[in-house]
Order: C-alpha cells, then sequence, then structure tokens
C-alpha cells in the first residue's frame, strides 16, 4: 500500500535553507523506522519560491547524508534502507532544470563528505599512512585532472621535515607524505592549497592518552579525510581553481625509538620547535605540512586539523574554531559554512599570547605555559611558520569532526566528513 506522509515545515517566511537539509533528514529518520524504500516526493508547493537550485542542493544533501551508516563490519545494517526517491514535481521545465542543477551538485557534496566520514570511521589498524596514501593514489588514476605525489621516509627526509618525521619516530608504519593536485581545463584564477592533519591513530606518544581519551583517536586523521573526501569529487565538480591537498600522514606511538619530552627538532624551514609534550604532536606535523606548501609557491591556504580538546571546552562538539590572518579568506569561508550549514566560528590570533609559547632552548615549543586557551596558542604556534604575504586559514576541527552523539538530522554518529561541503563551497564560488 501506499502512504502518504505530511511534513510540517512551520512558518514559510522563517525557513532557512539549512532547514530543508534537517527536514530531509527528518523524512528518512522516520523512514528508517517504517523500512520504507520507494519515496515520492511532491514537491510542487516548495517549489514555488525563489532559489530553486539552493532548494534542489539541500534536499539532495539532506536525503543521502541521514541515509548514511558505516555498515562494512556489520553482518545486518539496520541504519540504513534503500531509498529510491521519485521527486513529482508539477514546474515549468526551466525550473525544473534549475531545480535539478542544484540536485545534482548536492549529492556530490554528499558523497565527498560520505568518502570523508568512511574513511574516519575506518579502524586504525587498516586506515594507516599507506592505506591513506592509497586512496589518494587512486582518486588520481580515475581522474584525469587530479595527479598525485606520494613522498616515502626517505624524499621526506631529504626535504628536511624533521619535525614530520620526529611525530613518526616511535611507530612501526611507513609514513607517507601525500600531495594531491588538481588543475581545471581552463585557466586556473587562483591556486589554494588545502591542509589537512593525517595523524592516523594518536596514543598520545610517549606523553600517553588515559584509555578514555584514547579511544576515539583514529579519528585523528579527520582533517586529511576531508582533503581526500573533497578531491575524490573535485574532478567532477571543476571549480575553475588550482588545488593542492597536502598531507602528513603518520602514527603517534611510544616505543623505544619514540620522540621524548625535551627533545628539540628542526621543520623544513630550520625553524627549532621543543617537544614539550610528546601528544601535541599535530602542530609538529602541520609545521612541516605548512612550510611545504608554501615552498610549492602557494599563497593561499587553509588548514584542518583534529588539533585540540581546548577547541571542545571552548565552543563544545558542534562548532569548529576558525582562525585567520586574512579578513577576507576568513569572512569568504564564513560565507561558504553559512550554505553548507557547517558551523564555523571565528578566534582571535593575539599578539600578546606568543610569548606562551616561547622555549628556552629552541624558536619555539609546541605546548604553551598555560592550558588556558589551548586551541588559541595551538593556532599560535602553527601562524611561526606562515611566512610573509601568505593567506592561511586554520579549522580546529576537533569537536565536529566526529559525532558522539548525531549533530543534526542528517548527521548520525560517527565521523562527519566535516569541511568537505563547506571548502567545495568556497572553491565553486572563488
Ligand atoms: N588529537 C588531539 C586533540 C583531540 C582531542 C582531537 C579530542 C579530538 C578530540 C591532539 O593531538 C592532542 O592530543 N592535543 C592535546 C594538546 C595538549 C597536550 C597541549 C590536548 O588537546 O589535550
Ligand atoms: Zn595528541
Ligand atoms: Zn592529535
Amino acid at each position: 500500500t501506499d502512504n502518504i506522509i505530511l511534513l510540517g515545515t512551520g512558518k514559510e517566511k522563517k525557513l532557512e535553507i539549512e532547514d530543508y537539509r534537517i527536514l530531509a533528514g527528518n523524512l528518512i529518520n522516520y523512514l528508517k523506522k517504517y523500512k520504507a524504500n520507494n519515496i515520492g516526493l511532491v514537491a510542487s508547493q516548495w517549489l514555488s519560491g525563489g532559489k530553486l537550485d539552493q532548494l534542489g542542493q539541500a534536499l539532495a544533501e539532506g536525503l543521502a547524508l541521514s541515509n548514511y551508516s558505516f555498515d562494512k563490519y556489520k553482518k545486518k545494517d539496520d541504519d540504513k534502507i534503500n531509498v529510491d526517491i521519485n521527486l513529482i514535481v508539477e514546474i515549468d521545465s526551466d525550473k525544473k532544470i534549475l531545480f535539478k542543477k542544484g540536485w545534482d551538485k548536492g549529492l556530490l557534496l554528499a558523497q565527498g563528505t560520505i568518502k570523508g566520514r568512511d574513511l574516519v570511521n575506518e579502524p586504525a589498524s587498516i586506515m594507516t599512512p599507506t592505506f591513506l596514501a592509497k586512496e589518494a593514489e587512486l582518486i588520481a588514476k580515475e581522474n584525469s585532472n587530479i595527479s598525485v605525489k606520494i613522498l616515502d621516509k626517505v624524499e621526506i627526509k631529504k626535504l628536511g621535515m624533521n619535525a614530520f618525521l620526529g611525530v613518526d619516530q616511535g611507530s612501526d608504519q611507513p609514513p607517507k607524505f601525500i600531495h594531491l593536485i588538481y588543475k581545471p581545463n581552463g585557466n586556473a584564477k587562483d591556486k589554494i592549497g588545502i591542509v589537512g592533519k593525517g595523524i592516523t591513530f594518536d596514543s598520545g606518544g610517549l606523553n600517553i592518552k588515559p584509555g578514555d581519551s584514547m579511544m576515539d583517536m583514529k579519528i585523528d586523521m579527520g582533517g586529511s579525510a576531508t582533503v581526500i573526501g573533497l578531491f575524490s569529487v573535485l574532478g567532477k565538480i571543476k571549480p575553475n581553481v588550482e588545488v593542492h591537498g597536502i598531507i602528513a600522514a603518520c602514527e603517534n606511538m611510544p616505543s623505544g625509538k619514540a620522540l621524548k619530552p625535551g627533545d628539540v627538532i628542526y621543520n623544513m624551514q630550520g625553524k627549532s620547535i621543543e617537544i614539550g609534550n610528546t601528544d601535541a604532536e599535530g602542530r609538529v606535523t602541520l609545521a612541516d605540512s605548512l612550510a611545504y606548501t608554501q615552498k610549492e609557491g602557494i599563497k593561499t591556504m587553509i588548514d584542518l586539523a583534529t588539533l585540540t580538546g581546548a577547541v571542545i571546552v571552548a565552543l563544545g562538539s558542534n562548532y569548529t574554531g576558525l582562525y585567520s590572518n586574512d579578513d577576507k579568506l576568513n569572512n569568504s569561508l564564513l560565507k561558504s559554512a553559512k550554505l553548507s550549514g557547517e558551523k564555523l566560528w571565528s578566534m582571535p590570533l593575539p599578539e600578546e599570547y606568543k610569548e606562551l609559547n616561547k622555549s628556552n632552548i629552541a624558536d619555539i615549543k609546541n605546548i604553551a605555559s598555560t592550558r588556558y586557551g589551548g586551541s588559541i596558542t595551538a593556532a599560535l604556534f602553527l601562524e611561526f611558520f606562515i611566512e610573509e604575504g601568505i593567506s592561511w586559514a586554520h579549522l580546529d576541527i576537533a569537536g565536529p569532526a566526529y559525532a558522539e552523539k548525531p549533530l543534526n538530522s542528517y548527521t548520525p554518529v560517527g565521523g562527519v566528513g566535516f569541511g568537505v561541503r563547506t571548502l567545495l563551497e568556497y572553491l565553486i564560488n572563488k
């Protein structure tokens, strides 16, 4: 039998694009309960309004993202239904084209996000630096506009990335430095670097984490999962900008060979870093990823990192801390996040906190002298490696990279793929 579901949307005037994502998510979650799998969406009433492409996009994203579950290790999956959605729309064909255009874009943005989620959810003994590198190689093989360079330990050493190698040295898994390049068919309007933290497991190193805090640390490659998720659909979305995806992938492990508190190591720029705590490893690997990106002649770069527990204390689980040395870049990212519904909150880079990262024996120390403002001092550590004239933004995604409980109707528990949609909007609108 056929069933009819009426979706209440509240006051028409108050509806924003994000509400349609939530609405679509609620619909799927309701249908899951009844194992319904064939939907005819009679959306003609909604389609009388203005921005039909945005509406199509939001519905596609909400439907696809809410029906996600990581089920490869399950015999049976109760968290997903086989939806076959038929849109029954009675509107002029030119409007239909606009709606469909947004719908197709939304499906691609969801697909990239889901790729990011899958990578985050994969256990760390599978999701090694080598696995991550293979994922990047696969994307390059499938897309004529995308190429990839994978550097092994010898090549990483040759480039002088001894900060990255310091974090890696306690692990039995070989490190990989991944550089993905997307080039548009026509002339590129700009050149953007997207840098992801790629710690495939963060045990803390010799400053080992207690059990509870270590539990979810397979997610510490969340930033790099976003980079790879984004690249997995870039060849189909085809923005008019050159995009570089950069990941220093390794594990942070304790062992007889591991980095020790008090050690001093040099990054690629020859800046010395005193290790105050081996668990503040992300910023140390990023010191080399950011240095490499700048050496490649990239003048605009955005990094994403599950960098600090402190950002979760500051902003809670749903918000990303956004830091930037460039107001224009900062505002573009906020605007893109408004479109995607992902939550960014601007944070400061105060001059007067810089002294908190001071070391007595090196150029900088990887932990601050106070735990207050820990996400800010981590961001200031990264800024120390940014050269004159470079536009840089840093997203501390430690909160929303992984959902301990659903973030909203279309973001279930587990990896979120945070940032894929925001950054794609940013690149498309560039
Ligand atoms: N990967 C963690 C940050 C993190 C915490 C991510 C919780 C996701 C959820 C990072 O490497 C770390 O351990 N940071 C330390 C820094 C401290 C030693 C200065 C932290 O936040 O406690
Ligand atoms: Zn750590
Ligand atoms: Zn970490």
